[in-house]
């Protein structure tokens, strides 16, 4: 752990002597320093961004089944009805053969329910490994597919010159990115003029920062384990036992950068880049946001369904 902690620490404290035993507060000051650093939203610390495009880079490789993935039969029976009627809230028939981009595609379950609503799909990742399972879980589907290998801060610079999208669909990505700003500003650049964003983020409401900073310390003490058996341990332990939370679980604790948002921060962040109808589609404390780039187009205001009263699709998962 020290080392790692020195490691992670010694861009801010070259000639800081770090006795970590001694001082209990001091320990829990550097906790908080290393947060804030390692969560800054133009740019991350090296080490923290090369470290968590890592952790996924493991996980679409060698833990990608689990609760909510592909692997869940009840998740993929009800991707598309999820997507439609539980996430975007824009119905079914919208989407056939729309241009969509599936920005941090990861194993590909939101590329997949895409593709089975008709729509065309990029998919693009920073990890080969997740465009390799996005490929995979693609195989049969006839839609137009491209896959796009590249950080989303240099998206545009890998699509073909001036390719806008009908729907740019982000799923628990910008939060990961290297630069939050960067990342997001290239995300909502690819949007067509009455195209669709939708974006999932951890929201501040969740987890309070002192509560984070807990989170963040079991994230740097797994992430000190030196075996994946050691590391496996952990993981299980934190669901008492439950074997099939591996791959949440792994999610949530092996990747050391996590932001979290407040909605009016982002829906501040859309307005500024030329977004309108900024909506909060699910009735949670994270952010699920949807908005459309400069003005709806008329026709698809009929598409669009009522965010009533829509909690959490997990709660509540059969139509
Ligand atoms: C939590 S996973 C979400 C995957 C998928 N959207 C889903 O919901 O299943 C985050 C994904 O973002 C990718 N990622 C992280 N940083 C990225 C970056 N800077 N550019 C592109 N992809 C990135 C990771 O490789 C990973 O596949």
């Amino acid at each position: 752990m020290k080392k790692l902690l020195k490691k992670l620490l010694s861009p801010i404290f070259r000639s800081y002597d770090i006795r970590l035993e001694q001082n209990k507060q001091e320990i829990n000051s550097l906790y908080k320093l290393l947060y804030n650093q390692i969560h800054d939203f133009d740019q991350t610390m090296p080490l923290a961004a090369a470290q968590t495009v890592g952790t996924f880079g493991f996980q679409w490789a060698e833990l990608k089944e689990g609760e909510h993935m592909l692997s869940d039969r009840r998740f993929k029976d009800n991707v598309e009805y999820i997507i439609t009627e539980r996430e975007i809230l824009i119905k079914k028939e919208w989407f056939k053969s729309k241009d969509v981009m599936d920005c941090g595609c990861g194993g590909g379950r939101w590329s997949y329910g895409l593709a089975k609503l008709g729509a065309n799909v990029t998919a693009v990742d920073i990890n080969e490994s997740a465009l390799q399972a996005t490929k995979d879980v693609l195989k049969e589907s006839d839609v137009r597919k491209q896959f796009v290998l590249t950080p989303l801060e240099q998206l545009t610079q890998q699509l073909p010159e001036g390719k806008k999208f009908d729907l740019v669909w982000c799923w628990g990505v910008l939060h990961h990115c290297n630069s939050f700003t960067e990342a997001s500003k290239q995300v909502m650049s690819c949007v067509k003029e009455g195209g669709f964003i939708y974006l999932y983020l951890y929201g501040r409401e969740t987890v309070d920062y002192e509560s984070d900073i807990n989170l963040f310390k079991n994230r740097v003490i797994y992430n000190t384990l030196q075996t994946w058996e050691e590391k496996e341990k952990f993981l299980i332990n934190k669901s008492n036992g439950d074997k099939s939370k591996l791959h949440q679980n792994h999610d949530m604790f092996a990747p050391l950068l996590n932001r979290r948002l407040e909605f009016d921060y982002v829906k501040k962040m859309l307005e500024e880049n030329g977004f309108t109808d900024v909506v909060r589609t699910v009735n949670d404390s994270e952010i699920y946001v949807r908005a459309v780039k400069t003005k709806m187009n008329p026709a698809d205001k009929e598409m669009l369904i009522k965010p009533e009263y829509n909690p959490h699709w997990t709660t509540k998962f059969e139509k």
